[in-house]
């Protein structure tokens, strides 16, 4: 769908607080492992992004119903499995829906997926995640990018994984949860999605136990009852506003954080001459009447520096004077908005997944986003610019920020967004009624 461009009008200074809305990479996992249990679950701060309305579409078509109970409440019950197919018009479009094959399998014995494609920004493999649960003793076909798999009994036994993935780690706990099988995972993620999501799981009644260590031990049991859930705050949109802070030498309060969340983001912004000051469940960035210094920057997993919050690091140190250089080797070709920010007058060089920045001030242009963070470091360069920045690709943004220019308007910046983001209205999905059967 082709939305109009985002208007940033930059030159102000910003101010007053923001909330934080709760995670999306939190909460489309949670919704995915409510499909582990057949009675009711009802999710509290679930964000009301494009990228929910895409899982619930598959959801839908796997045997969720789903209806929103308040305006962050999502109530999800999935009796039975009605397809064990997640298809590709689907899947392609998000590829944190290859999760669902782990519970799909769990429930059903067989699943089929489409392999989800890459990303604006690269090849996206998923190895790690077929690896898992063949050791495990799923058997997994593939064929022409479709993947099917099938269990005989329950999944049983040790798998180290190769590398740190949080996908990965989903969908092996998840492919686990259910049945008499013993699961240990080795270089498990800790990452906060991850944590999050055992949280959920244990909740509802699974045995899940080294949650935020590298090894992770889950014994199956017969069933997962209902129950509720609350969503952690989201830390790359908490990240993308202190570096927003820091990028208009601006102070702001970020209220609804985990600022235990954000160590390495404080830390760096701390490290650039940045004031952050965390309280209970708040954050303030200062950055007024400051000399910024440059830094560099390497991305790792939580809880290192996010490569979510790369893009936007990047844009706000091409307007800090002197040389920075950051590394994502998380996601070595996440650079589409290298060019955008180019064409604003950012002098970055590229050699490999290196940028070598040069800052200087930026001029408003018209840009595009190709991906979601890309687009969130394109509205922050425009924010520091004396310009109007026209920012086309709006759909990126609206899968990771919700009511965006509504929210920036709220601490006094110049944005506007002529057409409505999602609202619930705009659900593509008919709002269901929860079977009382
Ligand atoms: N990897 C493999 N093989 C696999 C899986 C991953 O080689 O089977 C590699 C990836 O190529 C990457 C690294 O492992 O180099 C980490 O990937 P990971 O599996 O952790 O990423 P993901 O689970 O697919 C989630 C987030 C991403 C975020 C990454 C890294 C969701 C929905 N997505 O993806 O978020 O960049 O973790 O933290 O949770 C975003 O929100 O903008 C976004 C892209």
């Amino acid at each position: 769908m082709q939305l109009t461009p985002l208007h940033i009008q930059g030159g102000r200074e910003l101010s007053g607080e923001i909330a934080v809305q709760h995670s999306k990479n939190a909460a489309l996992p949670i919704i995915v492992a409510s499909l582990l249990s057949s009675e009711p679950v009802t999710l509290h701060a679930v964000p009301r992004l494009s990228d929910v309305y895409t899982i619930l579409e598959l959801m839908h078509h796997i045997g969720t119903r789903h209806t929103w109970t308040g305006p962050n409440s999502l109530l999800l019950h999935t009796p039975e499995i009605v397809h064990t197919d997640a298809p590709y018009a689907l899947v392609s479009k998000m590829r944190a829906s290859f999760i669902v094959m782990g519970p799909i399998l769990a429930r059903a014995g067989e699943a089929t997926m489409s392999m989800p494609g890459g990303c604006a920004w690269g090849p996206r493999p998923v190895d790690q995640h077929v690896k898992a649960l063949r050791a495990l003793g799923a058997e997994l076909t593939e064929d022409d990018g479709n993947f099917a798999a099938r269990r005989s009994g329950s999944l049983n036994g040790h798998f180290a994984f190769e590398l740190l993935t949080v996908g990965g780690t989903h969908n092996a706990v998840l492919a686990a949860v259910l049945g008499d099988g013993v699961v240990t995972l080795d270089n498990a993620s800790i990452d906060t999605d991850v944590v999050d999501m055992i949280e959920f799981l244990n909740g509802l009644g699974a045995d899940i136990r080294g949650a935020g260590t590298h090894t992770l031990t889950i014994r199956g049991v017969k069933a997962l009852r209902g129950g509720e859930y609350k969503v952690i705050p989201d830390r790359i949109e908490a990240g993308t506003f202190m570096i927003l802070a820091a990028a208009t030498r601006s102070r702001l309060r970020l209220t609804n954080v985990r600022t235990d969340h954000l160590n390495a983001i404080s830390e760096k912004l701390r490290e650039m001459g940045v004031d952050v000051t965390e309280e209970t469940d708040a954050v303030v960035v200062d950055a007024r009447a400051r000399e910024l210094k440059p830094v560099d920057v390497v991305t790792q997993s939580f809880p290192g520096f996010p490569t979510d919050v790369q893009p936007q690091m990047s844009a706000l140190l091409a307007t800090v004077p002197g040389r920075s250089v950051v590394q994502d080797p998380v996601y070595p070709d996440r650079l589409t908005h290298v060019a955008e920010l180019q064409r604003m007058g950012a002098d970055i060089e590229v050699d490999g997944y290196t940028q070598i920045i040069q800052g200087a001030p930026l001029r408003a242009a018209a840009v595009k986003a190709a991906d979601l963070r890309a687009g969130a470091a394109l509205f922050i360069a425009g924010l520091t610019t004396d310009g109007e920045t026209v920012i086309d690709g709006v759909q990126f943004l609206n899968r990771g920020y919700e009511r965006l220019a509504e929210r920036l308007r709220g601490i006094g910046a110049g944005a506007v967004q002529p057409e409505p983001v999602l609202t619930p209205e705009a659900t593509p999905l008919p709002q269901l009624a929860v079977a009382t059967d």
